[in-house]
């Protein structure tokens, strides 16, 4: 399918929108918004919206109406709807690797049908999840048995990337649901550590690995997973416990095969998946098995909530589209380099991780999609913690440091777990940090507070600096799901207007052929002859030496 409507609009900086927010910016860089709320006393209930069960506070920008205008437009100039629909159709958006971006085809409902290459890719997922459901429900309830009879009550998810950022995430996002008798445990890096602490205390009769990797051929992942084997033979002594003890989640059933596990005890899915939006896919057997086939159901339709309103909303009450689009005012217009996202959400504590590979994998590009070099910043770098840990470490710095650093602050009206007034003092300190950083506090107001002369210039606190308040009920299967569907669409907000494949991952690959070549010069009993820059023949000599030391 053709994707030359969307490759050949003009270069970001010629687009007249984008002169015209340059122009803009001049007026708006030396605004407070102590000013801008002071001026417009509704500004605080305009500048919000709703969708998929989620409530944005934007107001607590850096703009003015005509900013939002300004960058509707330049959305409109960038093909924003286009590209939207083109994905929604199955076309291949992805130019680089010229695959679909069909990961809003794995939340559709049973009901809905989308025709790709002719080929219903709706019926399809639908077929994979009943299969997942019907072996999550033989696993829980003990009717899948290990291969000495007993019950599986320990499942460890070997992968890496969007094949463990996703599942670990959601485990622990929704511990709560999970089921509390079983054992869950995430391993993904090749240090050998990783697996002996991931196993250390696990009972190889009792425990499943579900080895998922899209490509069956990720170093991490095969290594984990042959030590899994090794590991769970030595204790049961037969090649044909794998079949009791060992499932696959991937599209590559060739590679699934020849590492000894039936397809029957495959979940596949499908190249439309990026790794890193595979999370409600097959990829998520893990978090189905932790929380029932009915609550994962739950999760996919908190996903579909938000595509439709992604898909629906007008730009100016569209989430993803507004948080996409200030994403990029603050990347490109005020040099911001990091965006700080912060629940106040213990569950949520994988949430900023799990965010890091999605934005940085996906905008972390330096041409545009016909090849063009960009002249402008792309994604920027995300971080985060639970709040409010983080306020007692680096807000400081976003504070009163010289870096303009916007943040999400992310907030749910009720508890999971109520204890005394544990959750107001929490949801208390939301607000109190989106307030203490855009209005500060002034020279005058320290100086009304007494302090001494010497102390106010370390006192005073600027300001302006921007947040989203994102505010949902609760922390729920489905107000996840409507979560993370919100950061996947503002990512790909932030794609269209930066005209980059937010669907490919070049930049990785680089790195794991230097290392295949590396490998063999470690592991030589004799000396190698190395051919590398003169640094890197340094470290693997001194490695080698050191390490028979
Ligand atoms: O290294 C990057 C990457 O390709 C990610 O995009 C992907 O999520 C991860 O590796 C794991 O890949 P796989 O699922 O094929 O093992």
């Amino acid at each position: 399918m053709s994707t030359s409507a969307t490759t050949s609009i003009p270069m970001l900086r010629e687009r007249p929108a984008w002169k015209a927010l340059s122009k803009h910016y001049e007026e708006i860089r030396t605004r407070h918004l102590r000013e801008l709320f002071a001026e417009d006393h509704a500004r605080g209930e305009r500048l919000v919206a709703e969708g998929a069960g989620l409530f944005l506070d934007y107001s607590k920008n850096r703009i003015t109406d005509e900013t939002v205008k300004l960058l509707r437009q330049l959305a409109d100039e960038s093909g924003l709807a286009d590209r939207t629909a083109a994905m929604f159709r199955g076309e291949r958006i992805n130019v680089s690797e010229n695959r679909s971006v069909l990961h809003i085809a794995l939340r559709m409902p049973k009901s809905e049908s989308l025709i790709v290459d002719g080929v219903d890719v709706v019926a399809e997922v639908h077929e994979v999840l009943e299969r997942m459901a019907e072996f999550s429900e033989r696993v829980r309830s003990g009717a899948w048995t290990g291969h000495t009879g007993k019950p599986i009550r320990s499942v460890v998810n070997i992968g890496i990337g969007g094949s463990d950022l996703g599942p670990v995430m959601a485990y622990e996002a929704l511990r709560h649901y999970s089921n509390r008798e079983m054992t869950f445990r995430f391993l993904s890096n090749v240090d050998s550590t990783d697996f002996v602490e991931a196993t250390r205390d696990l009972d190889p009769e009792q425990t499943l690995f579900i080895v998922s990797s899209k490509t069956f051929t990720t170093l991490e992942t095969m290594t984990n997973a042959r030590s899994a084997r090794d590991w769970a033979l030595a204790a049961l002594g037969d090649e044909a416990a794998v079949a009791k003890h060992f499932v696959a989640v991937s599209t590559n059933a060739e590679k699934v095969t020849e590492f000894g596990i039936d397809t029957e005890n495959m979940f596949g899915f499908w190249e439309w998946v990026g790794g890193r939006y595979s999370m409600d896919s097959a990829i998520g057997l893990s978090t189905m098995l932790a929380i029932g086939p009915e609550r994962f159901r739950e999760l996919l339709a908190g996903f579909h909530d938000m595509d439709e309103h992604f898909r629906g909303a007008p730009p100016e009450r569209n989430l993803p589209v507004l948080m996409g689009l200030l994403a990029v005012w603050y990347s490109d217009f005020f040099g911001a380099q990091t965006v700080g996202v912060m629940p106040y959400e213990q569950y949520l504590k994988r949430f900023p991780a799990y965010l890091q590979q999605l934005t940085m994998e996906s905008n972390g590009k330096h041409v545009t999609l016909d090849g063009r070099p960009v002249d402008y910043d792309t994604g920027a770098i995300y971080w985060g913690e639970p709040g409010t840990n983080g306020q007692h470490s680096f807000y400081q710095l976003i504070h009163q440091g010289t870096r303009l650093i916007p943040v999400d602050l992310i907030g749910f009206a009720k508890t999971l777990n109520p204890l005394r007034d544990h959750h107001d003092l929490l949801m208390s300190n939301v607000f109190a940090q989106a307030e203490a950083l855009a209005f500060g506090r002034t020279e005058a107001e320290v100086r009304e507070e007494g302090t001494d002369e010497a102390i106010v210039p370390h006192r005073v606190m600027e300001g302006n600096r921007p947040t989203n308040v994102i505010l949902a009920g609760q922390l729920t299967p489905r107000s996840l799901g409507a979560l993370i569907a919100l950061y996947e669409h503002s990512v790909f907000t932030q794609g269209v207007i930066w005209n980059i494949d937010s669907f490919d991952q070049w930049g990785v690959e680089l790195g794991k052929a230097l290392a295949q070549r590396i490998i063999p010069e470690l592991e030589s009993e004799s000396e190698p002859e190395l051919s590398h820059d003169s640094s890197t023949n340094a470290l693997i000599r001194r490695y080698r030496t050191m390490k028979r030391g």
